[in-house]
């Protein structure tokens, strides 16, 4: 099946008023790449407004890092999936390993947020993924495989679901799984999907995050069952991110 490819930058928490700059070159060089890829720009909550703004009428999506499961109340400090669609957000990622580590969220609070996130018509990119020690352990496809079962929500299809797969270890260290292991975690993801979801566990896209860079993107995008990218650091310049797009 074809599913198109998604490559998405997720900028974490950084960026100001002044990176604007580099998102309008992120949406010039993106009116060169072929219809099989979409591209996605998820800044810090203080820049989803400006940049859906910069953005409309281009081949450049713009969504959030984060959404709260109730749609409005006293968390105070949190945003709601409301807000985000609101100020133009069209997906949200959920279940960070971030997040999964430093604010110690839980599969059942990710499946809240993703819910929420699916119930106001947004499309919610799920993170899941195996710590280090976790890997050696030989446990990376069990633990994954506990985080999907956990995480997804009912309702979820083809269309407002995304999973990422980010090995914990991989996040900004420079280091990569092999072809071998990504391909064996997608096709376990896939076969969890089909389980799950039905048919439409077919369509969902499954990308994988964890120091892509220009100069990897070609062999991990090559993958079966690879439908994309979650990039960190190399999203942040146009420099660095548009070559991972044009490496699909
Ligand atoms: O969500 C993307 C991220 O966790 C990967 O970060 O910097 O290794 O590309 P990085």
């Amino acid at each position: 099946m074809t599913r198109t490819k998604l490559i998405a930058g997720n900028w974490k928490m950084n960026g100001l008023a002044a990176s604007t700059a580099e998102l309008d070159k992120i949406i010039a060089g993106a009116k060169e790449l072929p219809s099989r890829v979409e591209l996605l720009i998820c800044p810090p909550f203080t820049l989803i407004d400006r940049f859906a703004d910069r953005a409309e009428r281009s081949r450049v999506a713009v969504g959030a890092q984060d959404a709260h499961p109730k749609a409005s109340g006293a968390h105070t400090g949190c945003v709601s999936a409301a807000m985000l669609k609101d100020a133009g957000a069209t997906h949200v990622i959920v279940g960070h390993s971030e997040r999964r580590t430093d604010q110690k969220e839980t599969d059942a609070e990710v499946n809240a947020k993703a819910a929420a996130v699916i119930g106001e018509g947004l499309i919610a990119i799920v993170c899941v993924g195996e710590t280090e020690a976790e890997r050696d352990a030989g446990r990376a496809l069990d633990v994954v495989g506990t985080q999907l079962a956990g995480s997804l929500p009912a309702g979820s299809t083809a269309a407002n679901l995304v999973v990422a797969y980010e090995p914990v270890w991989a996040i900004g260290t420079g280091r990569t799984p092999s072809t071998a292991d990504v391909a064996e975690m997608h096709a376990h993801i896939r076969t969890r999907l089909r389980d799950q979801l039905g048919a439409e566990g077919e369509g969902v896209r499954i990308l994988y995050g964890g120091s892509v860079k220009a100069s990897n993107a070609a062999e991990l995008l090559a993958v079966a069952d690879v439908d994309g990218a979650l990039v960190g650091g190399a999203s942040l310049t146009a420099e660095q991110f548009l070559p991972i797009a044009q490496a699909v």
